[in-house]
Protein backbone atom coordinates (compact mmCIF):
# COMPACT_ATOMS: atom_id res chain seq x y z
CA UNK A 1 0.00 0.00 0.00
CA UNK A 2 2.59 2.56 0.93
CA UNK A 3 4.44 1.23 -2.07
CA UNK A 4 1.00 2.48 -3.78
CA UNK A 5 0.95 5.52 -2.69
CA UNK A 6 4.15 7.04 -3.35
CA UNK A 7 3.99 6.33 -7.17
CA UNK A 8 0.30 7.47 -7.15
CA UNK A 9 1.72 10.74 -5.46
CA UNK A 10 5.46 10.99 -7.21
CA UNK A 11 6.28 13.50 -9.41
CA UNK A 12 7.88 12.67 -12.51
CA UNK A 13 9.97 15.21 -14.52
CA UNK A 14 10.77 14.93 -18.08
CA UNK A 15 14.07 16.96 -19.11
CA UNK A 16 16.95 16.87 -21.77
CA UNK A 17 19.50 14.88 -21.28
CA UNK A 18 22.72 16.96 -20.06
CA UNK A 19 26.51 15.46 -20.02
CA UNK A 20 26.11 14.80 -16.07
CA UNK A 21 23.60 12.76 -16.71
CA UNK A 22 25.68 10.38 -19.12
CA UNK A 23 26.56 7.93 -16.53
CA UNK A 24 23.86 7.48 -14.54
CA UNK A 25 21.86 6.58 -18.19
CA UNK A 26 24.64 3.99 -18.62
CA UNK A 27 23.72 2.39 -16.01
CA UNK A 28 20.44 2.94 -15.92
CA UNK A 29 20.44 1.22 -19.71
CA UNK A 30 22.19 -1.35 -18.19
CA UNK A 31 20.10 -2.37 -15.68
CA UNK A 32 16.86 -2.08 -17.86
CA UNK A 33 18.21 -4.32 -20.76
CA UNK A 34 19.64 -6.64 -18.25
CA UNK A 35 16.87 -9.43 -18.02
CA UNK A 36 15.44 -8.63 -21.85
CA UNK A 37 15.57 -11.81 -23.44
CA UNK A 38 15.58 -10.17 -27.09
CA UNK A 39 18.39 -7.62 -26.35
CA UNK A 40 22.07 -8.10 -26.70
CA UNK A 41 22.77 -5.94 -23.56
CA UNK A 42 24.70 -3.86 -25.36
CA UNK A 43 22.29 -0.50 -25.48
CA UNK A 44 24.42 1.31 -23.17
CA UNK A 45 26.97 1.30 -25.52
CA UNK A 46 24.39 2.06 -28.77
CA UNK A 47 23.80 5.20 -27.26
CA UNK A 48 27.36 6.28 -26.12
CA UNK A 49 28.22 5.75 -29.88
CA UNK A 50 24.78 7.70 -31.01
CA UNK A 51 25.34 10.70 -29.07
CA UNK A 52 29.10 10.96 -31.23
CA UNK A 53 27.29 10.67 -34.52
CA UNK A 54 25.84 13.25 -37.02
CA UNK A 55 22.64 11.32 -35.85
CA UNK A 56 22.42 12.76 -32.61
CA UNK A 57 19.99 15.45 -31.86
CA UNK A 58 20.77 16.42 -28.00
CA UNK A 59 16.40 17.80 -27.52
CA UNK A 60 15.68 14.34 -28.51
CA UNK A 61 17.68 12.44 -25.39
CA UNK A 62 15.29 12.83 -22.71
CA UNK A 63 15.44 11.28 -19.22
CA UNK A 64 12.71 11.13 -16.67
CA UNK A 65 13.03 11.95 -12.92
CA UNK A 66 11.79 11.38 -10.00
CA UNK A 67 12.95 13.12 -6.85
CA UNK A 68 16.35 13.71 -8.61
CA UNK A 69 16.77 10.52 -9.48
CA UNK A 70 17.27 9.42 -13.29
CA UNK A 71 14.71 6.34 -14.29
CA UNK A 72 14.04 6.84 -17.29
CA UNK A 73 15.66 7.36 -20.38
CA UNK A 74 14.52 7.79 -24.88
CA UNK A 75 16.51 8.38 -27.54
CA UNK A 76 15.27 9.41 -30.91
CA UNK A 77 18.01 9.80 -33.29
CA UNK A 78 18.22 10.70 -37.42
CA UNK A 79 17.43 8.32 -39.95
CA UNK A 80 16.53 8.30 -43.66
CA UNK A 81 14.31 6.41 -45.70
CA UNK A 82 15.28 6.13 -49.30
CA UNK A 83 13.70 4.76 -53.01
CA UNK A 84 14.85 4.94 -56.26
CA UNK A 85 14.49 8.67 -56.19
CA UNK A 86 13.33 10.22 -52.50
CA UNK A 87 15.34 10.14 -49.80
CA UNK A 88 12.52 10.82 -46.43
CA UNK A 89 14.07 12.13 -42.95
CA UNK A 90 12.96 10.57 -40.36
CA UNK A 91 13.72 9.21 -36.82
CA UNK A 92 14.59 5.98 -35.24
CA UNK A 93 13.20 5.47 -31.46
CA UNK A 94 15.88 2.72 -29.94
CA UNK A 95 15.93 2.75 -27.41
CA UNK A 96 13.53 3.45 -24.53
CA UNK A 97 14.77 2.15 -21.16
CA UNK A 98 13.06 2.17 -17.61
CA UNK A 99 14.99 0.79 -14.29
CA UNK A 100 13.17 -2.09 -13.40
CA UNK A 101 11.72 -1.13 -10.35
CA UNK A 102 10.26 1.64 -11.91
CA UNK A 103 8.68 0.13 -15.66
CA UNK A 104 4.42 -0.52 -15.27
CA UNK A 105 3.86 2.99 -14.06
CA UNK A 106 3.31 4.86 -17.33
CA UNK A 107 6.97 6.56 -17.38
CA UNK A 108 7.65 4.59 -20.60
CA UNK A 109 4.61 6.08 -22.38
CA UNK A 110 5.21 9.44 -20.73
CA UNK A 111 8.56 9.60 -22.65
CA UNK A 112 7.26 8.55 -25.54
CA UNK A 113 4.25 10.89 -25.91
CA UNK A 114 6.63 13.75 -24.77
CA UNK A 115 9.48 12.78 -27.37
CA UNK A 116 6.86 12.89 -30.17
CA UNK A 117 5.63 16.09 -29.13
CA UNK A 118 9.74 17.43 -29.06
CA UNK A 119 10.10 16.13 -32.21
CA UNK A 120 7.05 17.56 -33.73
CA UNK A 121 8.55 20.88 -32.37
CA UNK A 122 11.94 20.21 -34.22
CA UNK A 123 10.05 19.57 -37.40
CA UNK A 124 10.41 15.86 -37.74
CA UNK A 125 7.21 14.05 -38.95
CA UNK A 126 7.69 10.20 -38.36
CA UNK A 127 9.65 8.03 -36.12
CA UNK A 128 10.72 4.38 -36.97
CA UNK A 129 10.96 1.49 -34.72
CA UNK A 130 11.92 -1.78 -34.02
CA UNK A 131 10.11 -2.91 -30.50
CA UNK A 132 7.07 -4.90 -29.23
CA UNK A 133 3.83 -5.61 -31.15
CA UNK A 134 2.02 -5.32 -28.04
CA UNK A 135 3.63 -2.08 -26.63
CA UNK A 136 3.91 0.71 -29.51
CA UNK A 137 0.62 0.51 -31.23
CA UNK A 138 -1.26 1.80 -27.87
CA UNK A 139 0.85 5.30 -28.57
CA UNK A 140 0.03 5.09 -32.83
CA UNK A 141 2.59 3.48 -34.44
CA UNK A 142 1.44 1.27 -36.96
CA UNK A 143 3.04 -1.35 -39.18
CA UNK A 144 6.11 0.08 -41.88
CA UNK A 145 4.63 -2.68 -44.12
CA UNK A 146 1.65 -0.34 -44.13
CA UNK A 147 3.28 2.45 -45.97
CA UNK A 148 5.89 -0.54 -48.12
CA UNK A 149 8.88 1.11 -45.48
CA UNK A 150 11.21 -1.88 -45.54
CA UNK A 151 14.47 -2.13 -42.92
CA UNK A 152 17.60 -2.97 -44.24
CA UNK A 153 17.76 -6.42 -42.93
CA UNK A 154 15.41 -9.82 -41.82
CA UNK A 155 13.15 -9.06 -38.96
CA UNK A 156 9.34 -10.07 -38.38
CA UNK A 157 7.32 -7.54 -40.18
CA UNK A 158 5.08 -7.39 -36.78
CA UNK A 159 8.35 -5.30 -35.31
CA UNK A 160 8.45 -3.01 -37.39
CA UNK A 161 6.49 0.11 -36.65
CA UNK A 162 6.48 4.05 -37.82
CA UNK A 163 4.52 6.81 -36.59
CA UNK A 164 3.37 9.52 -38.49
CA UNK A 165 3.40 12.90 -36.03
CA UNK A 166 0.93 14.73 -38.51
CA UNK A 167 -1.70 13.83 -40.43
CA UNK A 168 -0.64 12.57 -43.76
CA UNK A 169 2.91 12.78 -43.10
CA UNK A 170 3.47 9.20 -44.40
CA UNK A 171 1.11 9.57 -47.24
CA UNK A 172 4.16 9.83 -50.24
CA UNK A 173 6.84 7.74 -48.30
CA UNK A 174 8.10 4.70 -49.07
CA UNK A 175 11.60 3.23 -49.61
CA UNK A 176 14.55 1.64 -47.28
CA UNK A 177 15.22 2.41 -43.93
CA UNK A 178 18.51 3.50 -43.69
CA UNK A 179 19.98 3.40 -40.16
CA UNK A 180 23.08 5.56 -38.94
CA UNK A 181 26.02 4.04 -38.98
CA UNK A 182 26.51 3.93 -35.42
CA UNK A 183 23.84 0.93 -35.11
CA UNK A 184 26.08 -1.18 -36.38
CA UNK A 185 29.57 -0.74 -35.08
C1 LIG B 1 9.48 -1.46 -22.45
C2 LIG B 1 9.54 -0.33 -21.44
C3 LIG B 1 10.29 0.86 -22.02
C4 LIG B 1 8.09 0.12 -21.17
O1 LIG B 1 8.08 1.20 -20.26
P1 LIG B 1 7.17 1.11 -18.95
O2 LIG B 1 7.22 2.41 -18.25
O3 LIG B 1 7.57 -0.09 -18.18
O4 LIG B 1 5.76 0.84 -19.63
P2 LIG B 1 4.39 1.64 -19.41
O5 LIG B 1 4.13 1.71 -17.93
O6 LIG B 1 4.40 2.89 -20.20
O7 LIG B 1 3.38 0.64 -20.08
C5 LIG B 1 3.09 -0.57 -19.42
C6 LIG B 1 2.57 -1.54 -20.42
O8 LIG B 1 3.63 -1.91 -21.30
C7 LIG B 1 3.74 -3.31 -21.39
N1 LIG B 1 5.13 -3.64 -21.56
C8 LIG B 1 6.16 -3.31 -20.78
N2 LIG B 1 7.29 -3.82 -21.27
C9 LIG B 1 6.96 -4.47 -22.41
C10 LIG B 1 7.69 -5.20 -23.36
N3 LIG B 1 9.03 -5.38 -23.28
N4 LIG B 1 7.01 -5.74 -24.39
C11 LIG B 1 5.68 -5.57 -24.50
N5 LIG B 1 4.93 -4.90 -23.62
C12 LIG B 1 5.57 -4.35 -22.58
C13 LIG B 1 3.21 -3.81 -20.06
O9 LIG B 1 2.78 -5.14 -20.18
C14 LIG B 1 2.07 -2.84 -19.82
O10 LIG B 1 0.95 -3.26 -20.58
P3 LIG B 1 -0.56 -3.02 -20.09
O11 LIG B 1 -0.71 -1.53 -19.93
O12 LIG B 1 -1.37 -3.56 -21.22
O13 LIG B 1 -0.65 -3.74 -18.80
C15 LIG B 1 10.18 -0.73 -20.10
O14 LIG B 1 9.45 -1.77 -19.53
C16 LIG B 1 11.64 -1.15 -20.23
O15 LIG B 1 12.55 -0.34 -20.05
N6 LIG B 1 11.88 -2.45 -20.51
C17 LIG B 1 13.24 -2.96 -20.66
C18 LIG B 1 13.93 -2.38 -21.86
C19 LIG B 1 13.12 -2.57 -23.14
O16 LIG B 1 12.65 -3.66 -23.44
N7 LIG B 1 12.95 -1.47 -23.91
C20 LIG B 1 12.19 -1.47 -25.12
C21 LIG B 1 12.95 -1.89 -26.30
S1 LIG B 1 13.82 -0.56 -27.05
Amino acid sequence: MANFLYFYFMEIKLRQENKDDFESVFRLIEKAFEKEEFSDHKEQFLVERLRKSDAFISELSIVAEIENKIVGHILFTKLEVKNESQIFHSLALAPVSILPEFQGKGIGGKLILHGHETAKSLGYKSVILLGHQDYYPRFGYELCEKYNIKMPFDVPSENCMVIALEKDALKEVSGEVVYPKAFFE
